[in-house]
């Protein structure tokens, strides 16, 4: 993708070091080797003490270097990155299934390396690079994080620790979705006619490309300001600006339509899809990764009426040997995580802010300890 082999930078918002403000204490915790030193017992983080407040509700504190419990890594953090699960737990949208406790660090996706290893755990030595996911508790926003060592996976210094911490959540998310919809990576041929809705996302800018690699013929919506990048750099076949009536349809410029769907936009009425969708006796299936409550009553609609068309509502799964699987992609440079852009720890609060504001083009990541 570009002149960059595995990365690319489509903005830079605040990646100075300029901006940085770190404690003694905290200097003198990244100034170690992998394992914490004793003296070391605190480090720096970015929390928040309830629901809602956004970007204003994080706050900078020194909080005690979490230990590794049975079966766990202790991460030096070097890089998180930010999905819209993690502000939406803050603004309590899963109170109702998954009441939350605070203070809470956020940010599931992580990279580093391994600074200590709890019981049981085998396969890590310390100053291993890694990438893992801490799905839904979190704890990036920090200079060290635990996550479990099933769910930890080296990376290999082809890939960015910036790079790697794109992938855990959005990555995955758009490889198993692709699968649900029938159009994965080792799908039997004939390679299936694909739409990604929000293509220029977190999720959907994977997706385009694990399609492609698929085999099977894409296409994506997006912003105006993103055509070139999904038609170019990620290889959709076709991208259409969401904007206009064609786009807003979901129309293909070539006529296409769909055998599958990876809806990562906001919702759309079911007409929409319905127009577009192959039909005949596989149908179209509209994987849905946000679905809403209309979605969901669609979903079952076509459930009891086993409809040919139909909507899944989708949810991913944390998974080592997916990730495991997007790391060897992402080191072959066959898949590219685009950076949207980098914030230190100190301005972790802007890149909470970029995310919430839903318009950015590929990940935000936020960059920790001698990455920063
Ligand atoms: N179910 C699951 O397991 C799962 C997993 C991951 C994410 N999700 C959910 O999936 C959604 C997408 O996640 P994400 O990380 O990809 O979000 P994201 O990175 O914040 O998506 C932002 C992108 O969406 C584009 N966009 C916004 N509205 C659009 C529209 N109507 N049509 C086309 N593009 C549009 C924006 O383009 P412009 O700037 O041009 O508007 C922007 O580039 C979120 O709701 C997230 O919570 C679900």
């Amino acid at each position: 993708m570009g002149r960059t082999p595995s990365c690319v930078h489509i903005q830079t918002q605040t990646p100075t070091l300029a901006h940085q403000t770190h404690t003694p204490r905290a200097s003198a915790a990244m100034a170690t080797t992998p394992s914490p030193p004793p003296s070391a017992t605190t480090m720096r983080a970015v929390q928040y003490d309830g629901y809602g407040g956004g970007a204003e509700g994080l706050k900078h504190v020194e909080v005690p270097i979490p230990s590794p419990k049975k079966g766990e890594v202790l991460i030096k953090m070097e890089a998180a990155s930010i999905n819209p699960i993690d502000w939406k737990i803050q603004k309590g949208m899963l109170r109702p299934f998954l009441p939350w406790k605070f203070p809470s660090i956020p940010a599931c996706d992580l990279a580093g390396e391994v600074a200590a290893v709890g019981g049981g755990v085998r396969g890590f030595e310390l100053g291993d690079k890694v990438i893992a996911i801490n799905f839904p508790s979190g704890g990036g926003f920090a200079e060290y994080a635990v996550a479990q060592a099933s769910l930890t996976v080296a990376r290999p210094p082809e890939v960015s620790a910036a790079e790697g911490a794109c992938l855990p959540l959005a990555a995955v998310t758009a490889l198993q979705a692709l699968r649900a919809a029938g159009a994965g990576l080792d799908d039997a041929p004939p390679p299936k006619n694909v739409l990604v809705t929000a293509a220029s996302g977190g999720v959907g800018h994977f997706a385009v490309q694990l399609a492609r690699l698929g085999g099977h013929r894409v296409t994506a919506t997006c912003g105006a300001r993103n055509l070139a990048l999904v038609a170019g750099e990620l290889g959709a076949d076709e991208a259409l600006d969401y904007a206009t009536p064609d786009g807003a349809a979901l129309r293909s410029p070539s006529g296409r339509r769909y055998d599958a769907v990876v809806h990562c936009a906001p919702h759309l009425p079911w007409q929409v899809f319905d127009r577009v969708l192959a039909e005949g006796d596989t149908g179209g299936v509209v994987v849905d990764i946000t679905p809403s409550p209309a979605a969901l009553a669609t979903a079952l609609l076509h459930r009891v009426t086993f409809s040919k068309k139909r909507l899944t509502p989708f949810m991913f799964s944390p998974s080592k040997a997916d990730m495991e699987l997007l790391v060897a992609m992402a080191r072959q440079g066959k898949l590219k995580p685009a950076v949207d852009s980098c914030h230190p720890l100190s301005d972790a609060p802007a890149a909470w802010a970029r995310s919430m504001g839903g318009h950015a083009t590929g990940k935000v990541v936020v960059k920790i300890g001698e990455e920063e």
